[in-house]
């Protein structure tokens, strides 16, 4: 009876269960690419993914993960209305045409286009009538002039413009030879469409493995509750790239019925989790996007505790991937992931991304608040089940009470700086474990890879061992 119940006889395995196999190899990490599938439409250049968590991610995480190859998906522990702002925010911060210009008419006074450019944090505002590009006023028109004076008396006229398919390095270079800052764009019929500045090509310039959309704006994701199809909708609106249905348990027939019709309504991508078996995989593929992947393996997860439930993540992990495979629906592997070595095993697994909460939450961009601990510096760090987080979210399906069995923890974690620096060091330990198996690219990864299963003697094996490694960090001399 008992053995039948067993769920697979087989054991379920996690990270530090295994070590992946070195195998024959020509490559090196500099001829690895990281290029991998979120979902069925969206490509990232790295295979890293920031959390929905509200100490991980809002619009500064998701700008930092964009630029430097992966995406954030930003948490919905918030307002629609502000959500929505936190897409934009994205969206705005480095795109080519900025089409949201913040603009003024000809009548308006120097003292309301100066109070403009103080909130909206603006040095130059193109004045137009009827839809017509007037004149632009840029601080330098207005210094020293009397508040009361009409903008059409002070903007410079004459304004060098371009057209809506100029290039980058056009763009550049007109604003470049011209002196200019700012370029506005018009269409055909001469309408002011929008503006074109020289401090966000520089700012383009830094970032060559940025992921953008068709329009060469950031990339950002967003998590919705599994039935809060107005929340969908709006973000939609908003050319949110993919939506997240973020659920503790979506292997839930009312969560799966309310996904689709979500799914109906919306043109960005969806990703739809959490689930850790084939079973539920089968239950989904053939309307999602992605699937997210992890019940219960995240560092500040209780979940396992709590209820008694979960699987392994490598074995939930694999288990998902052969059946999203047969479909094409690329897997996400969510939760539990401590060194850039389990991010390579979880590829090897059968994962295309990883999602990260701990490894990103000490970074300067995460909202988490910093907090000094014994002259040391950290970040806060909780679970989306916690209490804390719990009364402004139904992740665990709690919302509207007042009493709360919380499904995960709250702390703190140490400051690591900058999300850039972080990737840098998960990536490079990805593409050296890559180098080991002989793979150039994540697909030859997760088909080339093979594991051995290891035992508690081969973990302690693994890790540093027989050595003071002291916080001082003495640079002790040679001789
Ligand atoms: P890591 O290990 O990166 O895991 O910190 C992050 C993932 O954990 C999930 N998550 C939770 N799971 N209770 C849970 O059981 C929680 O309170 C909780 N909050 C987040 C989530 O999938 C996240 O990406």
């Amino acid at each position: 009876m008992f053995k039948e119940k067993l769920s697979n006889g087989m054991d379920g395995l996690t990270f530090n269960d295994v070590l992946i196999v070195p195998n024959r190899s020509e490559v090196e990490p500099n001829q690895i690419s990281l290029n991998t599938r979120l979902s069925k439409n969206i490509s990232l250049n790295i295979p890293i993914v920031s959390s929905p968590m509200d100490t991980v991610t809002e619009s500064e995480m998701a700008v930092s993960m964009a630029r430097n190859g992966g995406i954030g998906i930003l948490h919905r522990n918030m307002s629609i209305e502000r959500q929505v702002k936190e897409v934009y925010a994205v969206k705005r911060s480095d795109e080519f045409i900025i089409r949201r210009t913040i603009t003024a008419s000809p009548d308006n006074t120097v003292s309301h286009i100066l109070n403009l450019m103080r909130t909206e944090n603006v040095s130059g505002i193109p004045i137009i009538k009827d839809k017509k590009l007037l004149g632009i006023v840029s601080t330098r028109d207005i210094r020293g002039i009397s508040g009361s004076k009409l903008a059409e008396e002070v903007m410079t006229k004459d304004v060098i413009t371009a057209k809506e398919d100029i290039s980058v390095d056009k763009a550049f270079k007109k604003m470049y030879d011209s002196k200019i800052e700012r370029l506005p764009i018009v269409n055909e019929k001469n309408e002011f469409v929008g503006m074109i500045t020289m401090h966000n090509i520089m700012e383009r310039e830094k970032y060559a493995d940025a992921v953008r959309d068709s329009e060469g704006r950031l990339i950002v994701g967003a998590a919705i509750g599994p039935y809060d199809l107005e929340r969908a909708k709006k973000i939609d609106a908003e050319k949110v790239d993919v939506i997240v249905v973020d659920c503790a348990h979506a292997h839930n027939l009312n969560v799966i019925k309310s996904a689709k019709k979500i799914k109906e309504n919306i043109s960005a991508d969806m990703i739809v989790g959490n689930i850790a078996t084939a079973s539920a995989a089968e239950d989904l593929v053939d309307f999602v996007d992605g699937l997210r992947v992890g019940i219960g393996p995240g560092s500040i997860c209780t979940t396992r505790i709590v209820t008694g439930v979960g699987v392994p993540q490598l074995t939930a992990v694999a288990d998902v991937a052969d059946v999203a495979k047969r479909y094409n629906v690329p897997v996400m592997a969510d939760g539990g992931i401590k060194f850039s070595g389990d991010i390579a095993k979880a590829i090897a697994a059968g994962a295309d991304t990883v999602m990260l909460g701990n490894l990103l939450a000490g970074a300067k961009e995460s909202p988490g608040r910093e907090v000094t601990i014994k002259s040391r510096l950290y970040k806060s760090y909780r679970g989306m089940g916690s209490l804390g987080a719990m009364s402004g979210t139904d992740r665990y399906s709690q919302a509207g009470r007042t009493k709360f069995v919380p499904e995960g923890v709250e702390g703190v974690v140490p400051y690591k700086g900058s999300v850039e620096d972080i990737l840098f060091q998960l990536t490079g330990g990805l593409k050296s474990a890559m180098g080991y198996v002989g793979a150039k690219n994540i697909e030859s990864m997760q088909e080339r890879a093979k594991f051995m299963k290891i035992t508690n003697n081969g973990i302690i094996e693994s890790h540093p061992h027989d050595i003071l490694i002291t916080d001082e960090a003495p640079n002790y001399p040679l001789h």
